[in-house]
């Protein structure tokens, strides 16, 4: 049954691919700045840094190059067009570094990273779609992904040269448009090839169709992956049932590294990924084809790693970093993942924020939807900030900053437009973890604090009673979920939280 669903789709190529390549823009971006609010972190500032690349995709932080003026310094960017520009001295440099697709056979260029050595060799790494002449004198379109090198002299890229093409991903097919690449401690690299809609390949070892390959720093092929010695397997295959690999990032508790990719329609997924393991491309997915048909009748079988996260419906993820620096406090080490277009409805990019304890996922919340833009990579900065890019023909660097936590009127604040949330979804605590259970005006895990407000009338015993069981926690009042204890709230600061919510019904 799964074989006569690929061999469907197989024939339908043509139309699969048209659906992928189809990727409307939203409207155009404002000049900015915005403010708006978010769950747990306040309000933050969206600014506008930089714009006017086409398409950007990746970028680097040129190492000793930040000042007080400029805390990001100098920044290399890549649009997919082909040319590395430059962000210098607070500005995108008119002058491009070099345009790449008149250096190599390119169709598109997608990641830039920095040798882990860089401020000692100068080292950059690019990623692209390289194309070549049809085997056999063959015409027509003919591509496979490429992995470049290059040297950085100040203001040049010099001895650019390729170090890997992937010699068993030719093929000629469009779509499945990315790749990226990673460092991993060991100073060897993970590069992902994406399965150019060939539904048969990601599960065959002997094809660099999707799957992640390691190679070293040169491009040769470690001695120690995965398949070496397994006959009939490629030697530089790290894992496989890859689709379309968007992105990595290793997380900063655990040292794993995060690999994200596109599902079709639904089965967007983030994974963990083991050397060797299988990810289950195509025959084990959440996702939906194009047609709306199921792609696998399950989302597991028996042999393939299941996501740490997946999107239904997709919101076709492109970029994710966990979040690491002290300026926004509230989101030290959450995931962020930028979303270019949910469940395929034009304008629905944005960011998604994801929080984690020690079990696992806890919360996720979109940011940044009333800009409507489709957002490629997002990459925390030198100046613990976030940087984000859109993925537009007047393509933009945006960066996000904590902005307080007053809540905000609806409308202009400061000259700029306001998403105001709906009332019930107000932070009236913002340094506490009570928004997690209690909302203003709706009943979530607890009571909403209007219904508190409404039960206990502002007297010194309700907020001496209120504030003892903010700190020693309460049970059986509202229900039989218990309220968790906050030893930590000291008496004072406990009944004037007390006062703050019985004040909603006070006159
Ligand atoms: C993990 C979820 C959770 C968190 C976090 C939480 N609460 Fe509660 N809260 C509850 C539940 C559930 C109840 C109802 C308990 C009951 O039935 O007695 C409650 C009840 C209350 C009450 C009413 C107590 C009563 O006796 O009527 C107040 C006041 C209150 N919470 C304030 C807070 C404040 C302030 C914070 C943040 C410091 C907070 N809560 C954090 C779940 C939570």
């Amino acid at each position: 049954m799964i074989q006569s669903r690929l061999r469907r789709c197989s024939l339908l190529l043509i139309m699969c691919a048209t659906f992928v390549q189809a990727q409307p823009e939203g409207p155009p971006l404002g000049a900015g700045p915005w403010v708006l609010p978010t769950f747990e972190q306040g309000n933050i500032k969206v600014s506008v840094v930089a714009r006017g690349m086409d398409h950007p995709f990746g970028l680097v932080y040129l190492p000793g190059t930040a000042t007080s003026a400029n805390p990001i310094g100098d920044v290399l960017l890549t649009e997919r067009t082909g040319k590395v520009r430059l962000f210098s001295k607070g500005k995108l440099q008119k002058a491009v570094v070099v345009d790449m697709a008149k250096v190599f056979s390119m169709e598109q260029l997608f990641d830039i990273k920095l040798h882990p050595q860089f401020a000692t060799n100068g080292l950059l790494y690019f990623t692209y779609i390289k194309t070549g002449p049809k085997p056999e004198g063959g015409k027509g379109y003919w591509v496979t992904t490429a992995l470049a090198r290059g040297h950085f002299t100040g203001n040049k890229i010099e001895d650019l040269k390729d170090i890997y093409v992937a010699s068993k991903a030719w093929s000629g097919n469009i779509g499945g448009a990315s790749s990226r690449l990673h460092f991993l401690k060991d100073g060897t690299l993970l590069f992902g090839v994406s399965h150019r809609i060939d539904t048969l390949a990601p599960q065959q070892l002997n094809s660099d169709l999707g799957k992640i390959l390691r190679l070293k720093d040169d491009g040769s092929i470690p001695k120690d992956n995965p398949f070496i010695g397994v006959e009939g397997a490629l030697p530089e295959l790290y894992t496989w049932g890859n689709r379309s690999v968007m992105d990595f990032t290793t997380n900063p508790n655990t040292g794993e590294v995060w690999e994200l990719e596109n599902g079709p329609q639904g089965g967007d997924e983030v994974n963990i990924l083991k050397p060797g393991n299988n990810y289950g491309w195509p025959i084990a997915t959440y996702g939906r084809d194009y047609d709306g048909k199921r792609f696998s009748p399950q989302p597991w079988v028996e042999g393939t790693a299941l996501p740490e996260l997946y999107w239904v419906p997709s919101i076709t993820v492109a970029g994710l970093t966990f979040y690491t620096g002290d300026k926004f406090p509230k989101w030290k080490d959450n995931l962020f993942v930028t979303s270019m277009i949910k469940g395929r409805v034009p304008g629905t990019g944005h960011l998604e924020r994801v929080a984690f304890n020690e079990n696992g996922e806890v919360r996720r919340e979109e940011l940044l939807n009333s800009l409507h833009q489709r957002i490629r990579y997002v990459s925390q900065g030198p100046d613990g900030l976030l940087y984000l890019l859109t993925d537009s023909k007047d393509g933009a660097l945006l960066r996000l900053e904590p902005a307080g936590s007053e809540p905000l009127d609806a409308g202009v604040a400061g000259g700029v437009e306001v998403a105001q949330p709906a009332t019930a979804a107000i932070n009236m605590f913002p340094d506490l973890d009570c928004n997690t259970c209690h909302r203003v005006e709706e009943k979530l895990v607890g009571p909403s604090f209007r219904d508190i407000a409404k039960k206990y009338p502002m007297t010194n015993a309700n907020v001496s009673l209120l504030a003892d069981r903010i700190i020693k926690g309460s049970s059986g009042v509202w229900g039989e979920t218990p309220m968790s204890a906050h030893e930590a709230i000291k008496a004072d600061a406990a009944k004037a939280i007390a006062k703050k919510i019985l004040d909603l019904e006070s006159e």
